[in-house]
């Protein structure tokens, strides 16, 4: 029997009388720069209640498909955790990442400067799609330009207004630069506790240490296609990653669609069905899986 995690149950951990009770702070919301479809920002709290449930707090912890890590920079920003290693395979993302880490200023004077409009945006796509001939922090800033310009955030979509910039929403309606240079300050001033990596998920666990705790937020079975493009997983990849998880003694916790075939491979394992219904294209996409090790228990209400 699976127990139904619903939505009010996620949320409630935001809730400030669930938060006194239990010595929750108030994390702080939208910390990263990047839009995700399917960002986690709205899990942070959870996560919160989960890592104190399991007394791992200050605990190391690691998110091998980070994205935007918006459920984690928070944990980290509260200090729920003590460090935090981020990884992602695209190169592009993994070009911002190590940019905002390690050339910050350059990285700020860009969206400073930068005019938002669909010339500049064919000159991105293309920087993005041929990145040999630029520098580490022309290609992050190019992986930063679509994804606030394009709709859903997505790499491979067409700007937000079309190329006719036509309608109530155009290329820049996302493009807030007080605001994301704010953020991306923020999570500089934590950098001394961020490692980046950009290695392919499986080795990134495998090499974790023993008592860190994995957050994985692999690419949705269903959607992933469209989501990340490339970056996505076929059933194989689903499957190795899934041996790769259970074959670790170390405390994990995972998020996924809900479909057949992630409760095929983790049956067994503590899986928790949790309502977090995701919105691609305005279309309403369906449940979350919130799978944990088993010897890791959920927060109980
Ligand atoms: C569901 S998203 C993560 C979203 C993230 N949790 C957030 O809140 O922004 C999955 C990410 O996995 C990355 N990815 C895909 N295949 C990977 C692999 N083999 N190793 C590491 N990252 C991978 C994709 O580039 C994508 O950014």
């Amino acid at each position: 029997m699976i127990p139904l995690m619903d939505k009010p149950y996620v949320d409630s951990f935001a809730n400030h009388h669930v938060r006194k009770e239990r010595g929750l702070p108030k994390l702080k919301g939208n910390m990263s720069p990047l839009r995700y479809p399917g960002g986690k920002g709205k899990l942070a709290q959870f996560l919160a209640a989960f890592i104190l449930e399991n007394e791992l707090q200050g605990c190391e912890l690691v998110e091998p498909f980070c994205g935007g890590a918006g459920g984690t920079l928070p944990l980290l920003d509260a200090g729920i955790i003590n460090s935090l290693v981020i990884n992602d395979i695209n190169t592009g993302l993994a070009a911002f990442w190590r940019s905002l880490l390690s050339n910050t200023e350059e990285l700020i004077y860009l969206i400073d400067t930068c005019q938002i409009d669909i010339n500049n945006w064919q000159h991105y796509k293309n920087i993005y799609l041929n990145p040999e001939k630029y520098s580490e922090v022309e290609l992050g800033f190019a992986a930063f330009f679509l994804n606030r310009t394009n709709r859903s955030g997505m790499f491979h979509a067409g700007p937000i207004g079309g190329k006719a910039q036509q309608g109530n929403y155009l290329i820049d309606c996302r493009f807030n630069k007080v605001n994301l240079i704010k953020r991306i300050v923020h999570i500089a001033s934590l950098k001394d506790k961020i490692t980046f990596r950009s290695d392919d998920a499986n080795e990134v666990i495998n090499s974790s240490a023993n008592d860190s705790l994995i957050y994985a937020d692999p690419p949705y079975v269903k959607e992933g296609k469209n989501i990340y493009s490339k970056y996505s997983f076929n059933d194989l990849e689903h499957k190795k990653l899934s041996n790769t998880i259970k074959s670790q003694s170390k405390y994990w916790l995972l998020s996924y669609d809900d479909v057949p075939l992630i409760h095929n491979l983790y049956s067994g394992s503590g899986i928790n069905v949790i309502e977090l219904s995701y919105v691609m294209n305005k279309a309403k996409v369906g449940r979350e899986l919130l799978i944990a090790s088993s010897f890791l228990s959920m927060p109980q209400l």
